[in-house]
Formats: C-alpha cells, sequence, structure tokens
C-alpha cells in the first residue's frame, strides 16, 4: 500500500476530508482511528502517510496523540502530512505543534500540515 490516511471523526468532517484527498494519492488505504486499535500491533509501510483530524479544544483528540505514539512507521523516509479540520477561524490552537511534536518523538518530520475550517459538511 503506496498511501495511507489515517482519521479520527466525531461529526464526519475529517472522514469526508480524507476520502476527498484520496481521491489524489494512488493505492490509498483510509482507516480509522479508533480506541480497539490502540490494544493490537500498529504498523505501516506506507510511503506516504496522511493524518485528518479535528481540532478539539484548541488541540488534537487524545486518542489521536495515543494512536501516533502507538503507531510503529516502517518506511525511513516516508512524506507525511497533517489535515486538521476545525470549526472556528482562529481555533486551530497548538495543532500544528503537537504534530510536530508527537512525529518528532519517533525520528520522523512531517511535510506539511493544512488546517482547514468546516462549514457543516453534507456526507
Ligand atoms: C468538543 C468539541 C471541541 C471543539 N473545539 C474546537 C476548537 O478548539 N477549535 C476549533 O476551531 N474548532 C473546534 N471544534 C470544531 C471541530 O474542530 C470541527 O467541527 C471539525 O470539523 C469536526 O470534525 P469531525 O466532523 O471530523 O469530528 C470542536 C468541536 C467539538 C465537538
Amino acid at each position: 500500500m503506496n498511501t495511507v490516511i489515517y482519521y479520527f471523526t466525531g461529526t464526519g468532517n475529517s472522514l469526508k476530508v480524507a476520502k476527498d484527498l484520496s481521491q489524489y494519492t494512488e493505492d490509498t488505504a483510509i482507516i480509522q482511528i479508533r480506541q480497539e486499535k490502540l490494544s493490537h500491533q500498529l504498523f505501516t509501510d506506507a510511503k506516504t502517510i496522511g493524518f485528518v483530524v479535528p481540532t478539539i479544544f484548541k488541540g488534537i483528540p487524545k486518542l489521536v496523540n495515543q494512536f501516533i505514539n502507538h503507531l510503529v512507521i516502517k518506511d525511513q523516509s516516508p512524506y507525511i502530512f497533517a489535515v486538521s479540520t476545525h470549526g472556528d477561524r482562529n481555533g486551530m490552537g497548538i495543532v500544528s505543534k503537537q504534530f510536530e511534536e508527537l512525529l518528532a518523538k519517533k525520528g520522523f518530520h512531517y511535510q506539511h500540515t493544512l488546517l482547514y475550517k468546516c462549514r457543516k459538511i453534507r456526507l
């Protein structure tokens, strides 16, 4: 699998964004970030890794934090991007910094973050 997009969603916006993005990437798997996945070995050998998550109280959801900490990234230099959907124009808080720190702890650096202000998306 060349590309994996991990998403977390409460009201569907981040899933919609993940699906839209997957139209522009090859051989892509879209995988939901779920609690029960933390009890399994989590790894990816994808060359492109994306995270699409909502901004919750000016940061990334706690489960996303745990998931990224748990995830084993096998490729030595994957292309990593992060998208944070949010509702309030100035509400992104520390999302970018959190992604940077989480990935840096794993020895990686992300290439792009995108903050995506969502109106209510009709699925
Ligand atoms: C509990 C909660 C907290 C939120 N906190 C913020 C916030 O701090 N800043 C912001 O811009 N949007 C905030 N939002 C809005 C969400 O980030 C936005 O609606 C997002 O698109 C939801 O994505 P989802 O549909 O994938 O869950 C919050 C939404 C909820 C439900």
